[in-house]
């Protein structure tokens, strides 16, 4: 009898125990889901040689490709102003965005965020700022040579650029070889900590 109390009593002990448990990892799951939210981490890109895109008449065609860059995916979009490129890293959980030629947006499936195709900013959702531009280049047959390396890949091509882009040309994400590797590496050092101060 004295058994079969202390064994009733240890049982409800370990149920106790494990209920206990059970909130105790809800609670924590919870707290993560909460720091991760307000502190989500950061997939930062890294240098890499230029990666071939397509040509501008494939893109123009497609209206925007995804390409593997450093350790993460790129976007190479062709927009009304030529081509624009973006690392393919949400700025919210960090997921992989894609681009839609069907709506014209690029949409990260995680929670639904939406990003301009035009210049990245955040359309809706809950990713906290746009999408981070990436350097990219043109090398037309003639090897005419245009480019936005760094963080001159947020200006507008002009006319006379645009005029330059022909259909067989190809589209690179990354900078020209003849700036070299070391110009890769600063260009990708000065991001980190223009990204870093702001
Ligand atoms: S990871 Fe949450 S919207 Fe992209």
């Amino acid at each position: 009898m004295a058994d079969e109390k202390s064994q009733g009593i240890t049982r409800r002990n370990f149920l106790e125990r494990l209920g206990i448990l059970a909130v105790g990892s809800s609670l924590a799951a919870m707290a993560g889901g909460i720091i991760a939210y307000f502190w989500p981490p950061k997939l930062e890109e890294t240098p890499s040689e230029p990666v071939p895109a397509g040509t501008v008449a494939d893109l123009k065609r497609s209206g925007g490709v995804t390409v593997p860059y450093g350790r993460y995916p790129a976007l190479v979009i062709w927009t009304g102003r030529g081509p624009m490129t973006y690392s393919a890293v949400c700025t919210h959980f960090a997921c992989i965005v894609k681009y839609h030629a069907d709506v014209d947006k690029i949409i990260c499936p995680c929670h639904d965020g939406y990003f301009d195709p035009e210049d990245g900013h955040v359309i809706s959702g809950p990713p906290p700022e746009p999408l981070h531009r990436l350097p990219w280049y043109y090398q037309g047959p003639d090897g005419t040579i245009v480019s936005r390396p760094g963080t001159e890949s947020d200006q507008p091509l002009s006319d006379d650029e645009l005029e330059a882009l022909e259909d067989e040309g190809e589209i690179f994400v990354g900078i020209p070889p003849e700036e070299g590797s070391d110009a890769n590496a600063i260009r990708w050092l000065g991001e980190r900590v223009r990204r870093w101060l702001t």
